[in-house]
């Protein structure tokens, strides 16, 4: 697992103050995206909540016509919900999932918390079945820690 030699490149990424907060959520997902073999598609999304709607804010990976999601719609409105992680070994068991993309076979969605409410979440895609575990897990949860000091 490279996930504690990616840990100083996203911190790096994270406090470089010269880009934009938008840029360095773009460059967190690419990172992620280009070392992780399983890491198919990753992508930032952030939610309204007066309107309960998610927008996708950062990604790397193929472009999704899914940039805005309701709340309780699909694996990362359900999230936005329950704000717990929810990790999907097998898409084709979740009777509410948004498919992105048909080789997509799993799905991981971790919430981020800033000062303890629920503000967004980071959404992973895997074309490879049931590849996470809980190691993805701490990691993302860290990665969002992070990535809240920046908002
Ligand atoms: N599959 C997600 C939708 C977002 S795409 O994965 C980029 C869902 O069910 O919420």
């Amino acid at each position: 697992m490279p996930f504690k030699n990616l840990q100083p490149r996203v911190a790096a990424i994270l406090h470089n103050e010269e880009e934009t907060v938008d840029n360095r959520l773009t460059q967190v997902c690419e990172v992620l995206q280009t070392t992780i073999g399983y890491y198919d598609w990753v992508g930032f999304y952030f939610a309204n909540h007066e309107a309960r709607t998610l927008h996708l804010k950062a990604f790397a990976g193929e472009p999704t016509e899914h940039t805005v999601i309701p709340f309780g719609k699909g694996i990362c409105g359900q999230v936005a919900e329950s704000n717990e992680n929810f990790v999907v070994a097998d898409v084709k068991a979740q009777n509410n999932y948004i498919a992105c993309s048909m080789y997509v076979k799993a799905e991981i969605v971790i919430p981020l918390f800033k000062d303890g409410k629920n503000i967004g979440q980071i959404d992973i895609d895997s074309h490879i079945a049931d590849p996470f575990s809980k190691e993805d897990e701490k990691f993302l949860e860290w990665v969002n820690e992070k990535v809240a000091e920046i908002l």
